[in-house]
């Protein structure tokens, strides 16, 4: 390669690795595994060492990638005392012997480690003044990071208060830090979730930790079970001299420090441990990517010191996903529940990490395409942290010598309509939402799950009555009478008595969980309570044009044109019929009015003044999370929630009387609508998913 050849590849590598940067810390949607991010980083590292002037300070070898939004960022951002530091990292245990033969040569005594599981989430900083904690940012960009206190706060295991206890006292100030998880049990329910209401789901408990923390919702940060492990004090105690030290003084103040943790003496102390976690990590309760090598010595770390990006006194040994290679014998187009179109491999079967293998993702026509994947083709599969093996590359040396280029399909292979492809989306999906089978299926079963109308049944279930044509869409399931089931599999009298009772049953739901369980795309819990309560009728929602829809809290332009959609669709329209004709009572109940959250429990409100929503909505708002509305100023009123124009006499009667003066962002904050305190968030119109 000559100099100008590897000017052009510096740059297309960097571009690649700054949008790979964009898609893992800002979307929390990677689509190239941490091992492939990693070859195109050492791949531009050898570049720049080999041609110093063309690096450039701009380069991504010198900087960490930022979690930080520049466009609609909702948080407010801080700089960190220190920066917060990527790690430099390792797959081969060669590399790691040379850094221990590194810092052996600074050092007179023989090194100790501390190795730690590098636990795969969002790095933390949390700042503790006076024993409580301050203030909680994420990385950002490694100088600045977003203020997420609100939300850390609500993470169960990261304490508010400390205790006093232990060797050391705490200083009146410190920083520690540390990585913020989502334990597979809680991301399986989440994905779950999302898949009912037929929302992209998250790649991986990475993705998830770090989309949550950049929630809007402080209770829906508190109901995804965020977990946190600790790792790194930065706080000036006299007497604490090592690493180790740290991490046991920590967790006697009450922090949550990761018990998979060695202290190391010698070299093999840390291949034991390397090889130790290269398979336990598979019985884990969260995901874990390799292990982390600390100096444990401060005063030796201190002499090692740091690079621009990482220390020089710590690395990371990542695991490599196991891989194994096979032959592709065909390949399935799988229809999901919302149309997406994902091809699957069918693989000559093959042993990997304990199973045996036979299918595998191909992940979308762009894949195929960029790897010139074709039928009869040796391929690599790999596990990966996802719960369906991938197929992530091709062997070209042992291609059969007939072997056509392979051409993706155009048509749905469930239903024959034309697939479709929006700009920048990586998969094709079938269009035909209201009649392609598994779409449909997909609908019936999400309107009778638990959280929606709560009958009894599931894939099997839903799958026998469509393919018999007992039921073809939801409102079908209230037409359903004994002898129509008789002919299901494994069906008695006493299976169809309970689906028969728990769908009379399911008439009785609150009205947000039937629009909940109607599936109209980008609806999902949340959104339909807020729809019930404005809205009250399925007829005035169904009445209301798009203007009136994105007047009610938190519904966006997306989310209105999206429900007028529905509703426009004469498919929607016999089903609604039907189900009426049912006896649904598709509206609130007078009585019904099921609480958001509790966070203004035990409060009373007078509202005055006009706000960006209506007094209605606001009133709204105060009930549903708890709170109560009373018309004039008294003694036992908490809180004067106060609008443009509130009269003076009542703000002047309400501060004689001490009773506190709020305004609206104030009030959203409150009931977590929005970020606690100066806000930057500027457009209250906004919709809230991150
Ligand atoms: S130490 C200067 N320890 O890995 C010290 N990091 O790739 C830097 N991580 O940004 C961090 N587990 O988010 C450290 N036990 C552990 C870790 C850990 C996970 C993350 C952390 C860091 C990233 C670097």
């Amino acid at each position: 390669m000559n100099r100008s050849q590897a000017a052009a590849r510096i740059r297309e590598l960097k571009d690649a690795i700054n949008e790979h940067n964009r898609k893992y810390y800002v979307l929390n949607t990677p689509d190239i595994s941490d091992f492939e991010f990693d070859l195109l980083l050492q791949e531009l590292t050898v570049l720049e060492k080999k041609y110093p002037d063309l690096a450039g300070d701009d380069s991504p070898t010198r900087h960490v990638g930022s979690d930080i939004a520049p466009e609609n960022n909702a948080f407010l951002q801080f700089p960190h005392r220190y920066p917060m530091l990527s790690l430099s990292n390792t797959y081969n245990k060669e590399e790691l012997l040379d850094f221990h033969n590194r810092i052996s040569k600074v050092s007179d005594q023989p090194v100790e480690y501390v190795c730690e599981l590098k636990l795969d989430g969002t790095a933390i900083c949390l700042t503790y003044k006076d024993g409580r904690l301050f203030r909680a940012l994420t990385r950002g960009d490694g100088t600045i990071g977003d203020d997420v206190t609100r939300n850390v706060l609500r993470i169960k295991s990261i304490p508010e208060r400390l205790t006093p206890a232990g060797d050391f006292p705490y200083p009146p100030e410190f920083e520690i830090r540390g990585e913020i998880v989502m334990p597979f049990i809680s991301f399986g329910e989440l994905n779950s979730a999302k898949e009912k209401n037929g929302e992209p789901l998250f790649a991986n408990p990475r993705n998830a930790a770090a989309g949550t923390l950049k929630l809007l919702s402080a209770d829906e940060v508190e109901r995804r079970g965020l977990d946190c492990y600790l790792y790194h004090l930065i706080a000036d105690v006299p007497g604490i001299k090592t690493h180790w030290q740290a991490l046991e003084t920590a967790s006697q103040w009450g922090f949550p420090v990761s018990q998979y943790r060695r202290l190391c003496r010698n070299v093999e102390e840390i291949m034991e441990f390397l090889e130790y976690w290269d398979k336990a990590r598979a019985d884990l309760p969260i995901a874990t990517d390799g292990v982390v090598v600390k100096v444990n010595s401060f005063s030796l770390q201190k002499t090692l010191g740091m690079t621009a990006k990482s220390p020089r006194w710590a690395t990371a040994y990542k695991f490599k996903a196991e891989q194994a290679a096979t032959r592709l014998l065909s390949v399935d187009f799988q229809v999901g529940r919302t149309g997406a179109i994902t091809p699957v491999a069918n693989l000559e079967p093959v042993l990997l990490s304990g199973t045996t293998v036979k299918r595998a993702s191909l992940h979308n026509a762009d894949q195929i395409a960029l790897h010139d994947i074709r039928l009869g083709d040796m391929v690599y599969v790999e596990k990966g942290g996802e719960i369906i093996p991938k197929v992530i590359g091709v062997e070209l040396s042992s291609r059969p010598g007939n072997a056509q280029p392979f051409h993706y399909i155009t048509h749905c292979p469930e239903c024959g309509s034309l697939l479709e492809r929006d700009p920048g989306e990586a998969k094709h999906f079938c269009p035909n939402r209201w009649e392609c089978p598994p779409q449909i299926k997909g609908r019936i079963e999400h309107f009778m799950s638990r959280k929606a109308m709560n009958i009894l049944g599931g894939e099997a279930l839903v799958e026998q009555l469509y393919d018999k044509q007992i039921v073809k869409d939801p409102a079908d399931l209230y037409y359903l009478e004994p002898p129509m089931l008789e002919a299901l599999e494994n069906w008695g009298d006493k299976s169809t008595q309970n689906l028969l009772s728990s769908i009379e049953a399911s008439k009785k739901v609150p009205f947000h969980r039937f629009l909940f369980a109607l599936g109209i795309p980008f609806v999902g819990e949340t959104t339909a309570k807020y729809l019930a309560s404005h809205f009250g009728s399925l007829q005035a929602l169904k009445d209301a044009p798009i203007e009136d829809l994105t007047e009610a809290p938190e519904i966006g332009i997306k989310i209105a044109s999206s429900i007028r959609d529905f509703f426009e669709n004469p498919v929607i329209g016999i089903m609604l019929d039907k189900l009426k004709d049912a006896g649904l009572p598709l509206r609130q109940d007078v009585t019904e009015k099921e609480l958001m959250s509790e966070s203004l429990q035990g409060l009373q409100f007078v509202i005055s003044g006009t706000f960006s929503r209506s007094r209605e909505d606001m009133k709204n708002l105060v009930q549903l999370h708890g709170g109560k509305v009373l018309s004039g100023v008294s003694a036992h009123v908490d809180y004067l929630l106060s609008g443009d124009k509130t009269g003076p006499s009542k703000l002047q009667k309400a501060s004689a009387m001490g009773i506190r003066i709020i305004g609206e962002k104030d009030f959203l904050a409150l009931i977590g609508e929005l970020p606690s305190e100066g806000t930057l968030f500027e457009n209250e119109n906004k919709t809230t998913s991150f």
